[in-house]
Order: structure tokens, then C-alpha cells, then sequence
């Protein structure tokens, strides 16, 4: 069974297209590599996929199931985190929260089970030294990886991430992927990851989706990562080079015209 499958799925706003006829079906603990310029709809397919997003035709199943059936089993870590960071939660609470969220219910009291089990995730993202500290005194590139813990405390089969490597410096970026790439390799997890710069996520990438407001290319890296198709989106700079075996992908930071910025 797939992972995810859509088919002619066209996703709306108030009846406005946002995203327009997206077929594509990716394999149980593959990882998806989401691309495509600003207000593109890489959000928007995320929500969607995630079932906080229901404006939509056609068809969309995760795990064989309509998205909303199937929210128990989906991690989602958002674009721009949604913690308010005036409420001084430590790194471990912060975690264990992922883990009292169940079936659209939180359950305030942090069982002794809940908090063994964020000690464990801490650790598999390589913090367990900063368990104790302010989840707002951490780095950047700390707290996303706080916050991939938070999404994986509750053993998601599918994991949605929204662009986790914007707003990282190189090394804070390296440590994410890092993480992501353990995530691949030891717990098998399905994956969709959202971002601008492809460069880094690459190695864990499996298939690659380009879309801008429809589906442009959707296939294994070396199929979508083509000049003429990254040309067609990002324009006649754009490139794809080949350096030592792999590729490397210059897109630029383009903006669609007319849309009304991003940051969502
Ligand atoms: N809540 C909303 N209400 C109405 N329109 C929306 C809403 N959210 C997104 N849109 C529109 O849907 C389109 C896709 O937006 P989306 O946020 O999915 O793009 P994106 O690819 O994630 O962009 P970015 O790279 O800036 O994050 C845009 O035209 C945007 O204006
Ligand atoms: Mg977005």
C-alpha cells in the first residue's frame, strides 16, 4: 500500500485554485523531497496531506485512508513553529507535549511513561545535554531538531516537514540533516520535506516533486533535477550541475508575481 496517493487532486481556497490536478503516489519509508518557488503550494499540499487543509477535489489517501482518517499516524513539523515562546517550557517538556497530544486531545498530566519516552527522543536527536534548558534559549538549528523530536515522540508512520532548513546557518543545517537522515535510515519513517534549497536534502531524497500552483515534474531525483525543467519554473538561470557524481542545483530565490509573500 502507498504511503500517499493523490489523484487529480486540486486544492482550494474559498473556492480559489491554489494547487491545481497533482497525481503522484510515493512507497511506504521513502522520502519526498518537496520543491517549488514561493507560494508554489508546498504548504498547502502539506495541510492537505495532514488533513487541516479540506478544500480539495479529487482524491488524496494516506495509508489508504481519507487524510482525516488517518491523522494518528502523521507527524507534522510547521513552516514557522507555532510555540509561543513566552511560556518557558523546558527542551524536555517541550518534547513530552508530542507525546500527551493524542487523537486531537490533550492530556495535561505527563506520565512518568511519556516523560522516559521524550528522554529517549532527546537523545536520538543528539540532545539529551540541553533536556533541562529554555526551549527559547536554544539555537536555531537546536530547537528544529526539538521540534522533530516532538513530531516523532509519537511513532508518526508518516512525517511531514516544512521547509526545517530555512533560517538555519550551514552548520545548524548540517546538524538537521543529519537527523533527518537518521530518521531515514533507523526508523524507516516516510517522509515529505518541503524546502527552497534542495542541495542539502539530496542524499535522503528518494523522489523529488516540483510544483508551481500544479504538478511540473514528479520522479526520481535524476529525473526532475533536469535543466529544462528547473529552467521552466525558476528561469533561464537556473541550472542543474553535475559535481563528482552528484547534482547540484542552483534556483535563485524566485517570487511568483502577484503573490502576496511567504512566511506561512
Ligand atoms: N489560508 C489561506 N487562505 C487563502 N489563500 C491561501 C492561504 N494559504 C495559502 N494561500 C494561497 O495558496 C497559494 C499557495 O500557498 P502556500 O503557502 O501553500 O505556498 P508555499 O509553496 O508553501 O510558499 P512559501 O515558499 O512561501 O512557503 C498561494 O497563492 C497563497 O496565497
Ligand atoms: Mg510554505
Amino acid at each position: 500500500m502507498a504511503a500517499i496517493s493523490a489523484r487529480n487532486l486540486t486544492i482550494l481556497y474559498n473556492g480559489e485554485v491554489a494547487l491545481e490536478g497533482v497525481t503522484f503516489e510515493l512507497e511506504e519509508g521513502e522520502t519526498l523531497l518537496l520543491l517549488g518557488p514561493n507560494g508554489a503550494g508546498k504548504t498547502t499540499l502539506l495541510k492537505t496531506i495532514a488533513c487541516f487543509h479540506r478544500e480539495y477535489k479529487g482524491e488524496i489517501q494516506v495509508f489508504g485512508r481519507e487524510p482525516c482518517d488517518a491523522r494518528e499516524l502523521v507527524g507534522y513539523v510547521p513552516q514557522s513553529h507555532s510555540l509561543n515562546e513566552r511560556v518557558p517550557l523546558t527542551a524536555l517538556e517541550v518534547v513530552a507535549m508530542g507525546g500527551i497530544y493524542k487523537k486531537g486531545f490533550f492530556h495535561f498530566k505527563i506520565s512518568q511513561q511519556v516523560l522516559k519516552k521524550a528522554e529517549a527522543t532527546l537523545a536520538f536527536v543528539g540532545l539529551s545535554n540541553v533536556k533541562d534548558k529554555l526551549f527559547r534559549e536554544l539555537s536555531g538549528g537546536q530547537k528544529q531538531r526539538i521540534l522533530l523530536a516532538r513530531a516523532l515522540i509519537s511513532d508518526p508512520r508518516l512525517l511531514l516537514l516544512d521547509e526545517p532548513l530555512s533560517a538555519l546557518d550551514p552548520s545548524a543545517r548540517a546538524e538537521v540533516s543529519n537527523v533527518l537522515g537518521k530518521i531515514k535510515r533507523e526508523r524507516g519513517i516516510t517522509m515529505v520535506i518541503t524546502t527552497h534549497d534542495i542541495n542539502p536534502l539530496l542524499e535522503i531524497g528518494d523522489k523529488v516533486m516540483l510544483i508551481n500552483k500544479r504538478l511540473i515534474a514528479f520522479g526520481k531525483p535524476e529525473e526532475v533535477l533536469r535543466d529544462n525543467i528547473i529552467k521552466s519554473v525558476y528561469g533561464p538561470l537556473a541550472r542543474v550541475i553535475p559535481v563528482g557524481g552528484k547534482l547540484f542545483c542552483i534556483t535563485g530565490d524566485v517570487h511568483l508575481h502577484g503573490h502576496g509573500g511567504g512566511g506561512r
